[in-house]
């Protein structure tokens, strides 16, 4: 998701000068675009004039209080962020201000970082909604999201999915092949919840051995075995306050998987060696290339584990099932190690290879044969030559090319949107029989009008093809090769 390139509209309404001054001046000074008012009404007037898109908002003002300005902001734009400033002994106004809507509250008085932290991740939450809404209303293909590319519907779900789920602090199960791409969904989850500014803490459970697994994760205190000279803090610890991302959970031994679970059920870990429980505030987000249901029936992963933390799932496709992401892809690549590698192109039968090839390692590998082709095309165009992998089979190549469906897709959708007024029309068989009768034409074009070659081609048989021509009143005889 892009940064909007114009600075964030913050509105101030505090009758108190001196905090008014202040935090004008620190906003102003991080960027954003600041207007400050003295009470309510001013607030209600500046916004009607032209919409903010985060509010900081005095409930104690004169003129109307802010709890009815709250109400009234919400009302002219439900999307815009307000945080709510009240002085301390104020709770319960605070708290009536989140049941109606607030984003946030400042207990006063607050420190400047405070608010510019908070100012930051409103805005990453507004625009998430605004990201999330967009993809609800699919008025508009979203095909990129953060760091993520990719435009098939299986990663538009993927994307949805961390809209929904970024904002909560609910733990999610990242399952899919190697490569496909789950460290990164991992960040952007991160990146869109309200931790962002926090720690992301990786551990990989495949990485580091069993024995050493535990004190990367929980700690341990000075002395608690022979190599541990000084204490040492764990990542369940240094993750506080942010995502702690648990790779490759499939590969924790079994001791270690009862010892995380007690940890995430209590929220308080002890270091090894050590006596002091200390609480932990983290959002856990797992990873597995792994069958876990296999490995639980053979008693290798915990039951009680998988279901902790598969809260929600989140499956990302192998590259060879969204094939026609693959141009979208290499174009990423290409413009990442430009800088690096120089200026590339790719010719059209090397593409098309890439688009046709399996990619057991998915994204990843397609990342390793970008850049090998890259170094190697030194005349600047990527040739079938540069590629370490061999032209595509003939049946993969009509099944994978990357536009046809989208072209029709496309022009389907120009149909059916006309049609819809006359609703009772025979849509199926009229569209299938659409796109039925230029296939059988392009086949015998082909074939020189040979039935039988044509037949085989298509893969039915040839009383079927005799059938079907008559149905769309195609001579064989009168297509020329
Ligand atoms: N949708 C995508 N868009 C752009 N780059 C991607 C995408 N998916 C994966 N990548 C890139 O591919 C590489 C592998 O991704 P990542 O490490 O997230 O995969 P993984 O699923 O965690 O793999 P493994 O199971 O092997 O750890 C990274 O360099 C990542 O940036
Ligand atoms: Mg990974």
């Amino acid at each position: 998701m892009t940064q909007s390139p114009t600075p964030a509209r913050v509105l101030i309404a505090d009758d108190e000068d001196g905090l008014r001054w202040v935090l004008e001046k620190g906003l102003r000074q991080a960027g954003y675009e600041v207007t400050a008012v003295r009470d309510g009404d001013e607030a209600l007037r500046a916004f009607s004039d032209a919409p903010f898109d985060l509010v900081f908002l005095d409930i104690r003002m004169p003129g109307t209080d802010g709890l009815t300005v709250l109400a009234k902001l919400r009302a002219l734009a439900g999307d815009a962020h307000v945080i709510v400033m009240t002085a301390h002994g104020t709770m319960e106004t605070a708290i009536q201000a989140m049941q109606r809507g607030a984003y946030d509250y400042l207990a006063k008085p607050f420190d400047l970082d405070e608010v510019l932290l908070l100012a930051e991740r409103a805005l990453a939450a507004g625009r998430l909604t605004q990201e999330v809404a967009r993809l609800k209303t699919g008025l508009q293909e979203v095909w990129e999201f953060g760091a993520l590319i990719g435009r098939h519907p299986r990663m538009q779900e993927v994307y949805k999915t961390i809209g929904r789920i970024a904002a909560s602090d609910v733990t999610v199960l990242l399952r899919g092949e190697s490569g496909t791409g789950k460290e990164l969904v991992a960040r952007a989850i991160h990146h869109y919840s309200r931790r962002a500014g926090r720690p992301f803490v990786a551990v990989s459970s495949a990485a580091i051995p069993g024995t050493l697994l535990e004190s990367e994760l929980f700690g341990h205190e000075r002395g608690a075995f022979t190599d541990a000279k000084e204490r040492k803090l764990g990542k369940l610890e240094l993750a506080h306050g942010g995502t702690l991302f648990l790779d490759e959970i499939g590969d924790m031994p079994p001791e270690l998987q009862t010892k995380l679970l007690r940890a995430l059920q209590e929220r308080t870990i002890e270091r090894v060696g050590g006596q002091e429980s200390l609480r932990i505030d983290v959002r856990v987000l797992a990873a597995t290339n792994r069958d876990l249901e296999t490995m639980m029936r053979e008693g290798r992963f915990r039951e009680d584990l998988f279901y902790r933390l598969n809260v929600v799932t989140v499956t990302l496709p192998p590259l060879r099932e969204r094939r026609r992401d693959v141009p979208l892809l290499v174009e990423h690549l290409l413009a990442k190690y430009a800088t690096e590698l120089g200026e590339r192109g790719v010719a059209p039968e090397a593409l098309d290879r890439l688009v046709g090839h399996d990619w057991p390692g998915n994204v990843r590998e397609l990342e390793n044969v970008v850049q090998r082709a890259m170094v190697m095309a030194t005349s600047g165009v990527i040739l079938p030559e540069h590629l370490p992998i061999g032209p595509v089979s003939a049946a993969a190549s009509v099944a994978i090319d990357a536009t046809l469906e989208e072209i029709i897709e496309r022009k389907l959708l120009e149909c059916v949107r006309g049609l819809r007024e006359h609703a009772s029309a025979n849509l199926y068989d009229l569209m299938v029989g659409l796109v039925e009768k230029p296939l059988l034409r392009a086949v015998l074009r082909e074939t020189g009008g040979n039935q039988v070659r044509a037949a085989q081609i298509l893969g039915i048989n040839r009383n079927t093809l005799r059938k079907k021509l008559t149905e769309h009143g195609i001579e064989p005889d009168s297509i020329e090769g």
